[in-house]
């Protein structure tokens, strides 16, 4: 069960620095910051909105684009890379119907790339939710997939 918003904002509401721990917790809960949940920060910090927004969008590592319950990551670095990543790319492209940076209309999956996970002895790598999946093929890419529910 989710926790709402809210609440998860009202933990944070006596702490110095208290925004960007409470963006941090939305951000563990959702995968991203809903908009609504800005603007509850806004309030219960004492902010305006769009300080609240200029928080959320200036850490890289903080989205407030909506995500998929499971972020999916190609790795793209060079021993990737060369293992055949594109391909293995443009078969998840294909599986879930969207490009790198979309989200499926489910809200099941987001699509993106990341820099080496530090995994090079098991490329092609994705990681799931930051989990590593290794020895990826385009072949094995419906099997992998489907299995997150
Ligand atoms: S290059 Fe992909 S895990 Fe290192």
């Amino acid at each position: 069960m989710m926790a709402n918003y809210q609440d998860i904002i009202a933990n944070y509401k006596d702490k110095k620095g208290g925004i960007i721990e409470a963006y941090h917790a939305l951000q563990r809960e959702f995968n991203y910051i809903p908009q609504k949940a800005v603007a509850e920060a806004a309030r219960v910090f004492g902010v305006s909105e769009a300080q609240a927004y200029g928080v959320a969008t200036f850490y890289s590592y903080l989205s407030v684009e909506k995500r998929g319950k499971y972020i999916i990551r190609m790795c793209e670095s060079a021993p990737c890379h060369v293992a055949g990543a594109d391909k293995v790319l443009k078969a998840m492209e294909d599986y879930l119907g969207i490009k790198v940076g979309e989200t499926t209309a489910d809200g099941k999956f987001t699509l993106e790339l990341c820099e080496c996970v530090g995994q090079c002895q098991a490329t092609p790598v994705i990681t799931v939710n930051s989990q590593p999946v290794f020895n990826v093929s385009s072949e094995k890419i419906p099997e992998i997939l489907s299995a997150y529910k």
